[in-house]
Formats: structure tokens, sequence, C-alpha cells
């Protein structure tokens, strides 16, 4: 009961569009309210926190992680029976790093998904191993105002597909597949999500899950999810993270992208992750216009659409200025 036990917090911002090292807190000990309430500003403000120096256990990983909601179980990862909630990768010579060299946003496929992820490095290579991370709301306001209005109010089908490679095709293989496909559905995601927190218009697409976008041809679906996807790779809206020992990085999932760097191989890199859950994105409210028009018209899951408005009118020549 110690109030004043964090309030030494403080957050030095590492990159232009995201990332800041938080000091002045040791996370081994419970949280007061008042620096809960400034770490969960912060990392809506900041979209990743790096904590160094933390030499915690993995039960006080868990506890800091539950502070923050619900710590959930990844569907393909695997985990220890008896603690389920946490991802160990530990990788070298005999266990190539996989799956994560890729942009991603964790478990888009989910209906859910992951509010933000905890990932703490106990191994670190002694060269390479990074992880890059890149803003969603720097990228999606470095799109032009024709193209976020375009974006605005389409919506994305993301899947599990990586995944699929981890089924075997035997029939035992084939039948689990089925059951997971069930579980997990194909996802409907807003294209452009409204951070719960911070207000922000965040481009919520991804390379690793985001197959299509709703009620466009096929071809069209394909050139204007590659352009998103580039978005995400400009360098101005991302950092480069390095990992030491005791190394603590909690992201939010629902404004990040992050790229495991995998050139540290054979050399061992061991994480400990645990994973947050996280609400239903929600999507900006759209006005109506051509585009919406048109999406009215394309096979639309019944009842997905409700809580993302009704389309009203855009005001599309309202543009500011350069
Ligand atoms: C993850 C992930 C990145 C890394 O834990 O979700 O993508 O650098 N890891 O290991
Ligand atoms: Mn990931």
């Amino acid at each position: 009961m110690n109030e004043l036990r964090n309030t030494q917090i403080e957050f030095k911002r590492i990159g232009a569009s995201l990332g800041a090292e938080v000091s002045g807190i040791d996370l081994a000990e419970p949280l007061d309210e008042a620096t809960f309430d400034a770490l969960v500003q912060a990392h809506g403000e900041h979209e990743v926190l790096i904590f160094r120096d933390q030499d915690i256990t993995t039960e006080q990983q868990k506890a800091f992680g539950r502070r923050f909601g619900k710590l959930t179980v990844h569907p393909f990862a695997p985990s220890d029976g008896d603690a389920p909630e946490l991802i160990v990768f530990d990788n070298n010579a005999d266990n190539p790093p996989w799956g994560t060299d890729i942009w991603h946003s964790d478990e888009t496929f989910r209906a859910e998904p992951p509010m933000g992820t905890m990932l703490r490095a106990l191994i670190v290579p002694d060269v390479g191993g990074d992880t890059m991370f890149t803003s969603m709301s720097a990228a999606f306001e470095g799109l032009s105002d024709r193209l976020q209005n375009f974006i605005s109010g389409l919506e994305a089908v993301h899947d599990f597909k990586p995944f699929r490679q981890l089924f075997s095709g035997d029939t035992e293989g084939r039948r689990s597949l089925r059951d997971f496909e069930e579980r997990y559905p194909p996802a409907v995601h807003p294209v452009v999500r409204l951070h719960p927190v911070t207000g922000k218009k965040v481009l919520f697409v991804n390379p690793q899950f985001t197959v299509a976008i709703q009620g466009m041809e096929e071809s069209e679906s394909r050139g204007l999810l590659d352009q998103l996807f580039r978005q995400a790779m400009v360098p101005e809206y991302q950092i480069r993270h390095q990992w030491r020992p005791n190394t603590l990085v909690f992201w939010d999932n629902r404004a990040v992208q992050h790229y495991a760097i995998h050139d540290y191989y054979p050399q061992r890199r061991r994480m400990e992750r645990v994973t947050i859950k996280g609400d239903r994105p929600v999507g900006v409210e759209v006005e109506e216009n051509s585009a919406s028009v048109k999406s009215q018209k394309s096979n639309r899951t019944a009842g997905d659409k409700a809580q993302h408005g009704a389309h009203k009118p855009i005001n599309v020549g309202e543009t500011e200025g350069a």
C-alpha cells in the first residue's frame, strides 16, 4: 500500500513516430494506481514501451501483464500445459526462429486481437536479433487525404494462414485443421480502426494475416493491400529495437506492427512472452460517399457491421493544406 512506490516513473521518447524507454520503475513490485494510469496513457501515446534492466521472474512478468487485462493463450504456439499463457521462444542451432520475420500485428485472425504483447529477453545473441516496430497511426497519418478517405469504412478479412502449414496432410492433420477453422473463422476488422485510448486512427492491416478487402475485386483488393502493406515499411514510421538480457518490451498491438529480424541463427536467443486480451476493433465513422454506396452492395456477413456506424455522408471536398 505504499502509494509513492513507483512515482519516479519517466518516459524518454526514442523514435520520431513511436517508442519510449521507461525508467524509475521496478516491475518486480506491484504497481500503484497512479503509475498504472501513467503506463496506460504512455502505452497509447508511445505505442512501444521499453523497460531495461528488469531482472524479474516469469511470474512477475505475468503479474505485470495481468494488470492490463486477461492473459490469452495463442492457439498455435506450443506452450507448457501448466502455463499456457506463457510463450517461450528458445531459438538456437536446432530450433531456428520461425514465423516472426514478417511484418505483423499479433493474432489479428482473432475476432478480438490482443491489445498488447509483453516480450522479455533472457538470452540474446552477440549480434543480431533486433525487433523492428512501425507505427500504424503514423502510417495512416502519412497517407494522402484521398486514400485516407477511401479506406475509411472498408473492412478486411484476417486469416491464420501462416499457421496452416503446421498441420500435416494426413486425415488426422486435416481433421485438426478443420477444428481450428471452426474455432477461428476468418475475422473481419475495419481497415482503419479508432484507438480506444488515444482516439487516433490506425491503419489495421498486416501482411501476415490480412488476406482480402471486403467488397472489392480480387485484383483491386490485392493491389490496395500491397499499397497499404508498403506504407508500414516506410523507415520514418519505424524504430529498430536492440535487446539486452532483462529488457521487457510492451507494445500496443492495436497501433503497431513488428518484425523479428532472423539474422542471428545459429546463435541462441531466448525470450518469454505474455499476451493481453483486447477488444473487438472499432472502425471510424464514415459518411456516405461513392465508396460506401458500393460497399453496401458487397456481400457483407449479416450482423457484422452495426457497430461501425451506418455510413453517413462524407465531406470529400474537405482536404487539409499540404
Ligand atoms: C512476438 C514476436 C518478436 C521477436 O512475440 O509476437 O513477433 O523479436 N516476437 O521475437
Ligand atoms: Mn509477433
